[in-house]
């Protein structure tokens, strides 16, 4: 008959390519039970939007068969976010992810709206901040369900959205018509302040929809916050990727993570022709992110149903899930997720060997 170690030494042989280990000293099978030939146990992955989920299963559930005397094997599948840790960090939120662009208009915060989305929709719990003090747009883009409200002292319980997705934006504060002139230093302490006021919960992911560029507001939300990483946002055009490239440097410099760059407005399908059109160029954004070592994350199109929704307040991972848009998103929100995993571990094992060695 088969035995669990028998089971184990089977299943330290399926690696997970990501953080470059096997899946049984990743702690990721958890529960394993061996009865009369039938193995069950459970598959615990580091984010439920995991783009490596069916090949990790898959390679799990072969190798068990293989085993003499195994007639059966079931396998759960769940998850456990890691934390990034840092001495910083804000209780209970376990990653925060800054979404970058160096160019205004390039969809920026339509990337932070529906990425935040893909996640919620793969059921991890998300968080997003607008940052963009002075042109908040999050309110507009992201129908809120029921509005942010004190509760008690100067603590704030964030707005909801779509999918549980909490909402903080100082567009959710002031009305439209009241222009914010705080000046630059002031502008970051309001940030922090949206941040740390927040009662967030206990979330996976809390997306930040920065400003353009690298003005104040970013320069101080990364050196007060611990970031994850960043996620920068660029069209084609070679004028956006150059102001890109700036802001990208700019997070290299801080010592803050680059998770990776999204091409947005990427290509157009022509709706006569079904044939694909490079309105700002193509190739460059993949190429540069070759060069520089850094993960490409991938391309949205350009597609009237993207600004529509996003007029709307309904983004199209809501209203057109099925779109070519919509899956561009979920494809991105995972690489992002794993990506996330990745540095979040790396992190960790820093931190533990540090302090090993100043025991
Ligand atoms: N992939 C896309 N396809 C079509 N329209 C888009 C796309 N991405 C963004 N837009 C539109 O472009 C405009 C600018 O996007 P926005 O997300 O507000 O940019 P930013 O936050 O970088 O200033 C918005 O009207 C938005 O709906
Ligand atoms: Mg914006």
């Amino acid at each position: 008959m088969v035995s669990e170690e028998q089971v184990l030494q089977a299943l330290k042989s399926v690696m997970d390519p990501e953080l470059g280990k096997d899946i049984v000293s990743l702690g990721m099978i958890k529960d394993l039970e061996v009865k009369d030939g039938v193995v069950s146990f459970v598959l615990e992955l580091t984010t439920p939007a995991c783009p490596l989920r069916s090949v990790l299963e898959k390679n799990a559930r072969e190798v068990v068969e293989k085993l003499n005397g195994v007639k059966e094997v079931k396998i759960k599948i769940s998850s456990r976010v890691l934390s990034y840790p840092s001495e910083k960090s804000l209780p209970g939120v376990k990653n925060i992810i800054a979404i970058a662009s160096g160019k205004g208009g390039v969809g920026k915060s339509t990337v932070a709206v529906n990425l935040t989305l893909a996640l919620a929709s793969k059921k991890a719990s998300v968080g997003l901040l607008d940052a963009d003090i002075y042109g908040p747009t999050i309110p507009k883009m992201l129908d809120i369900i029921r509005p942010p409200f004190y509760v008690g002292g100067d603590r704030v319980e964030p707005a909801l959205s779509y999918m549980g997705v909490k909402v903080m934006s100082i567009g959710l504060f002031t009305s439209e018509d009241t222009p914010v002139i705080w000046r630059g230093p002031l502008v970051g302490k309001a940030i922090e302040e949206m941040l740390k006021q927040a009662d967030w919960g206990d979330i996976d992911y809390l997306i930040v929809d920065l400003p353009p560029g690298t003005g104040d507001a970013s320069l101080s939300l990364a050196q007060a916050i611990p970031l994850t990483g960043v996620v920068i946002v660029t069209t084609p055009q070679d004028a956006a990727l150059r102001i890109a490239l700036k802001a990208l440097r700019m997070f290299q410099k801080l010592n803050v993570e680059i998770i990776g760059v999204i091409e947005n407005m990427s290509y157009l399908i022509c709706p006569n022709c079904g044939s694909r059109l490079e309105v700002f160029g193509s190739g460059n954004v993949y190429k540069t992110c070759i060069e520089l070592d850094i993960p490409y994350l991938g391309e949205i199109p350009l597609a009237p149903e993207v600004r529509e929704s996003g007029d709307l307040g309904r983004p199209v991972i809501i209203r057109e899930p099925e779109s070519p848009a919509s899956k561009a998103f979920i494809e991105i929100a995972e690489k992002v997720a794993g990506r996330v995993s990745v540095l979040a571990r790396r992190k960790s094992e820093q931190t533990e060997k540090k302090s090993e060695e100043s025991r």
